[in-house]
């Protein structure tokens, strides 16, 4: 292996995550968290909202993080959205995006600007039961194993190449709330290392599969 082939890339030298949340930030909270603890090396430097009320915009404020509401309701496209928010990281130098209950879907105007950078964290092992209410499609198909996905975000809904995956058991006397709880523990434990394995930078793509071998 040269000098060259044990640093990360260039593209994520700086170790700059921007996160976006639309909600209560309990992933975001482990992101940081994890940073406090040195176990990932890495910089949140701003955190966007597109909602006002969202409970992580406290989480990231308490941690003296730059917080942000960016309404998607203020723009007339999908596109001019994600064109600011794409302008509102490039102008802080973040090298990766994670989404951490972002409930809008990401378009080209944001992925292009940050190719093979926006991660999603997705409570499900995708590709079963994407998008809204995964837990409770588990639960109703019936399934004995669910659990969590983080993977790249592409134009199409939780459909990206899977970074890392934890699978949780299913219960008899699951509820809805019991099992999201459960695959929640398993969210924060999983989102740290996908960011440190993404930001190490050993990686490479083989058609949908997320690759760290040689
Ligand atoms: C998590 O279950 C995540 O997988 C999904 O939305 C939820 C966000 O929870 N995308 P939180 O805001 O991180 O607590």
């Amino acid at each position: 292996m040269s000098a060259t082939d044990s640093q990360p890339p260039r593209q994520f030298a700086s170790r700059r995550l921007g996160v976006l949340i639309s909600g209560r930030g309990s992933n975001l909270q482990a992101l940081i968290a994890a940073i406090d603890r040195g176990q990932l090396d890495a910089r949140i430097v701003v955190v966007i909202s597109n909602r006002a009320d969202a409970g992580g915009l406290d989480l990231a404020r308490g941690a003296g993080i730059e917080a942000l509401v960016i309404s998607h309701r203020d723009f007339a496209t999908r596109d001019d959205f994600d064109a600011r928010l794409a302008q509102e990281l490039r102008d802080r130098q973040v090298d990766l995006i994670c989404l951490a209950g972002f409930m809008r879907l990401v378009g080209a105007r944001l992925l292009d600007a940050f190719p093979n950078a926006v991660l999603n964290i997705h409570p499900s092992l995708l590709p079963a039961f994407p998008g809204v209410d995964a837990q409770q499609q588990a639960l109703r198909h019936g399934v004995k194993v669910t659990g969590a996905t983080v993977h790249l975000v592409t134009g199409e809904l939780d459909a990206g190449p899977i970074i890392v995956q934890a699978s949780v058991p299913v219960l008899e006397t699951d509820t809805v709330a019991t099992l999201s709880a459960r695959v929640l523990a398993e969210e924060h434990r999983l989102y740290p290392e996908a960011v440190r394995l993404v930001l190490d930078g050993r990686w490479r793509i083989d058609g949908r599969r997320f690759m760290t071998g040689a």
